[in-house]
């Protein structure tokens, strides 16, 4: 496993643990005690996922080491203003049983998220949280984000995966110093990504399949990647991405994917801001 360093200095692990659509407790604490004894110590989970509990139970079960784990939450919108940042954070933090946290997110740029921000850099500053950062952010957000704020975000965490590349988002995040987290990165299994022949064929010269080329690919192009899964046999082969490389050829056969545009999630269409402003309403 490797490690990246954050624009604040803090280290942050390349892989980590999902998990989004894990509703059910039971299931959600037994991914992630099965995720931390495979070896990942990232666990990315949000307050709209309504699992931050079974994930802090299983964070204590687990028995890891507090400072060897890094643990993600994020903000929802409908919290997305000063005192609702603050409100928000205090009730996660309870939630996960923890004192603080290693990476606070903006979940999505929407409502009144500067005035979010401005609470987060105060829990940043007085040590609540470790590094704090904003979650889909299309180039021209970012930017003004980072023009804006005291604190630049030490993580943007967008959707990257082979069809969906963003190399215009990659280039801003590496110029503003932004260290870019891919969620989707196996597409949420869209275009059949898992039997795909192109990646087929280039695992099976390592002996790995394509859902861990996949993850190479992003890795080696310096995105941080956190699969999801709740079946332990694929939390190991996701895990297993440290000993191959893909030559200079295959990152750029993989390149040859991208169609430029989500298939998941589209941000611009009023309608799904509408539902996101709602959907999680409390
Ligand atoms: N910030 C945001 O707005 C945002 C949005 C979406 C996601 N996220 C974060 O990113 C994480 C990952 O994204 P995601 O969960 O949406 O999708 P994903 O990781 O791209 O895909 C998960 C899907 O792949 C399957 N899978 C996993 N490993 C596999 C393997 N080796 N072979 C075959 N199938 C496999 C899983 O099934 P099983 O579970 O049945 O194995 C699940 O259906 C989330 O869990 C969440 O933490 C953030």
């Amino acid at each position: 496993m490797e490690y990246t360093i954050l624009n604040n200095g803090v280290k942050m692990p390349m892989e980590g643990f999902g998990v989004f659509q894990v509703p059910d407790p039971d299931v959600c604490e037994q991914a992630v005690l099965d995720a931390i004894s495979v070896g990942y110590r990232l666990i990315d989970t949000a307050a709209s996922y309504g699992n931050e509990e079974a994930v802090g139970a299983a964070i204590k079960k687990s028995g890891a080491c507090r400072e060897d784990l890094f643990i993600t939450t994020k903000l929802w919108v409908s919290d997305s203003s000063y005192d609702g940042a603050k409100r928000a954070f205090e009730t996660s933090l309870k939630k996960l049983g923890l004192e603080y946290l290693d990476l606070y997110l903006i979940h999505q740029p929407m409502g009144d998220y500067i005035g979010a921000y401005r609470a987060m850099e105060e829990l940043y500053k007085e040590g609540l949280v470790r590094a704090i950062g904003v979650c889909n952010c299309y180039p021209h957000v970012l930017a003004d984000i980072c023009e804006t704020v005291e604190v630049t975000p030490a993580v943007n965490q967008v959707e990257l995966h082979p069809f969906f590349q963003q190399p215009e988002a990659l280039a801003l995040m590496k110029e503003y110093e932004v260290q870019p987290e891919a969620w989707g990165p196996f597409a949420e299994g869209k275009h059949g990504i898992f039997t795909n022949p192109i990646l087929t064929e280039i695992g099976a010269k390592y002996g790995k399949s394509a859902a861990q080329v996949v993850l190479r690919w992003n890795v080696q192009r310096g995105v941080v990647v956190i699969p999801k899964s709740i079946h332990r046999k694929r939390m190991e082969q996701n895990f297993n991405i440290w000993d191959f490389s893909l030559t200079d050829e295959e990152m750029n056969q993989i390149a040859s994917f991208d169609i430029g545009h989500s298939e998941i999630v589209n941000h611009f269409d009023p309608n799904f801001v509408r539902a996101l402003h709602g959907r999680f309403a409390k």
